[in-house]
C-alpha cells in the first residue's frame, strides 16, 4: 500500500480525508501538534476503518522534528498538508503568529520532501484567495484580489510558495485545493469538527440548536443579494476529503498536465445564510434562534465556484445536498452531546 503523510490529521477535513484514503487503499500516518486538533478524530477514524494511524505530535514549525518523521518513514508516496491556523476573527488580531505558523510549516514539510525525495504534495487551500470575486461563478483563473483577512493571506502566501517551488522541481507534482465552506460530518457520526471554538455558521447553528448558544446573529440582511444575507458554496466535508484522494491519485498515476494544478472544491451552488436556516430547520425540526445584526467586517458578499475543472480532470462529483449536509452536522452536534464529559481530574 502506498504511504501518505497527512498533515493537520487530527483535524476536521483531515480527519475525514483520512478515513477517504484508507477506504481507497492507502496507508496513512498522520502528524498534528493537537493544538487544535484532537486525538479523539484518531478514535473516530479507527471506528470507522477499523485502522489505528498513528500520530506523530510534532509542531512542524521545527525542522528537526519535522525531519525525523520522514527519516523514519523512508517509504513516502506523498504529503497532503492541511495544518494550519484557521480561524479569521483570530488572524485579524494575531497576523504574526498566523504568518509564523502557516508559512514556517509548509516551508518545512517542503524543505523535506525535496530533502526525502517525497514528490507529490497536495495543499490545503481556500476559496478566500479570491476575496470578493467580480464575476460568478468564480474560476481557478480568476485574479486574486487583496485577502479580507491575514488567514486568506497565508493562503495567497502558500499557493505562491508552492508555484515557486516546483517551478524549478520538474519532478516535483503539487495540488492545490481551493476548499468553498466545508460543512456537515461524516454520515457514521463518529468523526466531525471537535471543540466548541469554531465560529463558522454551521457549528454556530447548531450549537444553538442543540442548546450551547442561547441564540444565534445572522451578520448583515442589507447585502445586495436575493433576501439581503450573504451568498456561499457550502460543501460537504465528505466530498472534501474523497477529492483528495482523487488529486493524489491524479499525481501519483503521472495523469497530471503541469506540475502545479488548481482546482475550485464546491459543489458550484450559491446559498444565503437565511435559505441555509431554513434548510436545517426544516431538516431538523428544530426551530432556530437568531436575530439579524450588523454585517460582519471583512465578509465576501458572494462567492461559489465554477467546479467544472475537478469535475472533469479529477472525476470529482459532490454527493452530498444541502439537506444531507445539514443532517449530518446535526447528527454529529448530537452525538457530541450524547458522549459522556471527560473526567475530572480527583
Ligand atoms: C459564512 C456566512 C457570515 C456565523 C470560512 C473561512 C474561509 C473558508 C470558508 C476554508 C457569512 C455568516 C457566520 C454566524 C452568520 N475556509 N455567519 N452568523 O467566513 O464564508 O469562510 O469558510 O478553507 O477561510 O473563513 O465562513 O461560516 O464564518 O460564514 O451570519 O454566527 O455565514 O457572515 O456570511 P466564511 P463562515
Amino acid at each position: 500500500m502506498k504511504k501518505i503523510l497527512v498533515t493537520g490529521g487530527c483535524g476536521y477535513i483531515g480527519g475525514h480525508t483520512i478515513v477517504d484514503l484508507i477506504q481507497n487503499g492507502f496507508d496513512v500516518i498522520s502528524v498534528d501538534d493537537l493544538s487544535r486538533g484532537s486525538l479523539k478524530m484518531l478514535q473516530g477514524i479507527e471506528k470507522i476503518t477499523g485502522r489505528a494511524v498513528k500520530n506523530y505530535k510534532v509542531d512542524l514549525c521545527n525542522l528537526d522534528d519535522t525531519e525525523a518523521i520522514f527519516l523514519e518513514n523512508p517509504d513516502l508516496e506523498g504529503v497532503i498538508h492541511f495544518a494550519a491556523f484557521k480561524t479569521v476573527p483570530e488572524s485579524v488580531k494575531e497576523p504574526l503568529m498566523y504568518f509564523r505558523n502557516n508559512l514556517n510549516s509548509l516551508i518545512n514539510i517542503l524543505q523535506c520532501a525535496e530533502d526525502f525525495d517525497v514528490d507529490n504534495f497536495v495543499f490545503s487551500s481556500s476559496c478566500s484567495v479570491y476575496g470578493n470575486p467580480t464575476s460568478l461563478p468564480v474560476s481557478e483563473d480568476a485574479p486574486q484580489a487583496e485577502p479580507e483577512s491575514p488567514y486568506a493571506r497565508t493562503k495567497q502566501m502558500g499557493e505562491g510558495i508552492c508555484k515557486d517551488f516546483t517551478f524549478f522541481h520538474k519532478d516535483f507534482n503539487t495540488i492545490l485545493l481551493r476548499y468553498f465552506n466545508p460543512v456537515g460530518a461524516h454520515p457514521s457520526a463518529h468523526i466531525g469538527e471537535f471543540g466548541d471554538f469554531s465560529e463558522n455558521l454551521v457549528p454556530v447553528i447548531t450549537k444553538t440548536a442543540i442548546g450551547k448558544r442561547p441564540q444565534m446573529s445572522v451578520f448583515g440582511s442589507d447585502y445586495p443579494t436575493r433576501d439581503g444575507s450573504c451568498v456561499r458554496d457550502y460543501i460537504h466535508v465528505s466530498d472534501i476529503a474523497h477529492a483528495h484522494t482523487l488529486a493524489l491519485q491524479y499525481i501519483i498515476d503521472d495523469r497530471n498536465k503541469s506540475n502545479c494544478e488548481t482546482f475550485n472544491l464546491g459543489t458550484g451552488e450559491g446559498v444565503t445564510v437565511l435559505e441555509l436556516i431554513a434548510a436545517f430547520e426544516r431538516v431538523s425540526g428544530q426551530k432556530l434562534n437568531y436575530k439579524t445584526d450588523a454585517r460582519r467586517p471583512g465578509d465576501v458578499v458572494s462567492v461559489y465556484a465554477n467546479n467544472n475543472k475537478a469535475r472533469s480532470i479529477l472525476g470529482w462529483n459532490p454527493q452530498y445536498d444541502l439537506d444531507a449536509m445539514m443532517d449530518t452536522a446535526w447528527r454529529w452536534e448530537q452525538a457530541l452531546a450524547a458522549q459522556k464529559p471527560a473526567a475530572v481530574a480527583g
